[in-house]
């Protein structure tokens, strides 16, 4: 088969001294590129299992899965499986169902920031707390956490050549995209890019694609409408800070964080149906 180059980066490190791990996979031949992250949140152990069975597909089926070729031919891919190695470790070693990292926050004897609430777009605004005991504790700014801090750099510098983004999650089967606010803040109605039409038909393909695998069902659209309201997630500052067209957060399948390592090889196939499909279209 013909050569990939795969490349190691380290793109900063936890306040546990982790470090940040991207994988670049390229054929040479692409100009285009999207990125794929798991494991913002600790507990969510089928998001890395799946992207790494992701990563093994690519790595090892380039000029010989037609699928595979075709991918890498127009798209590099980028991966970081773990983006919360320290939350990951702690779900290890002490508490399974960790979701934020591990940094301390001054004034309080509870550790941790939900990192898909910190990024530095609408940061704060909605589907957060300030309380730094709670799950969803934002932080203490927009982008104050080193973890959030190393992946907005790679998305500022990374964006210009990216067609999409996407940040997995487990559970719930749902393909969601940008925005998780509401009009104005106002809990009301939940808020629509002006591109919401392309975004939804390439999530519709998407979704299809997933569910035709096994005849499950997933919803799709914006993540304020499909799930609930949020600000500083993933998708949303990709999306809005840096114009990356396909900012997409899925949850993927089950009912629940601890999943049987049976789940892992059907959620890999589904999803790389789906990213076949989606690939297809970019
Ligand atoms: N379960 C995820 C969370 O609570 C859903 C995030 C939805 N919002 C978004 N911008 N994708 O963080
Ligand atoms: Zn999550």
């Amino acid at each position: 088969p013909p050569e990939l180059s795969c490349s190691v980066r380290n793109i900063g490190s936890t306040s546990e001294g982790r470090d940040m791990i991207v994988f670049t996979v390229s054929s040479g031949q692409a100009s285009r590129g999207v990125w794929l992250d798991s494991t913002i949140h600790a507990r969510e152990w089928l998001a890395p299992a799946t992207v790494v069975n992701i990563m093994n597909k690519v790595v090892n089926e380039y000029g010989v899965d037609s699928e595979v070729t075709d991918m890498l031919d127009k798209h590099d891919m980028h991966f970081l499986p773990v983006m919360n190695p320290d939350g990951y470790q702690y779900t290890f070693t002490n508490e399974r169902l960790w979701r934020k990292n591990r940094a301390t926050n001054a004034g309080s004897s509870c550790r941790g920031t939900d990192l898909n609430r910190n990024y530095d777009w609408k940061w704060g605004m909605e589907g957060v707390s300030n309380l730094p005991c709670s799950d969803l504790y934002c932080g203490a700014s927009g982008g104050s956490e080193l973890e959030t801090q190393a992946v907005q750099n790679e998305g500022e510098r990374l964006a210009g050549t990216l067609d999409a983004w996407i940040t997995f999650h487990s559970y719930g089967n749902m393909w969601m995209h940008p925005w998780g606010n509401t009009i104005n803040h106002a809990g009301q109605t939940c808020e629509r890019a002006d591109d919401h039409a392309e975004m939804f038909a390439l999530a519709e393909i998407t979704a299809d694609a997933i569910q035709a695998t096994f005849n499950t069902r997933w919803a799709r659209g914006t993540s304020c409408e499909v799930i609930y309201e949020t600000t500083g997630g993933t998708d949303d500052y990709m999306k809005g800070a840096h114009g990356v067209k396909h900012a997409i957060c899925p949850e993927l399948r089950g009912n629940g964080f601890i999943v049987n390592q049976n789940q892992i090889r059907p959620s890999f196939e589904e999803i790389w149906n789906g990213l076949v499909a989606m690939f297809a279209e970019l």
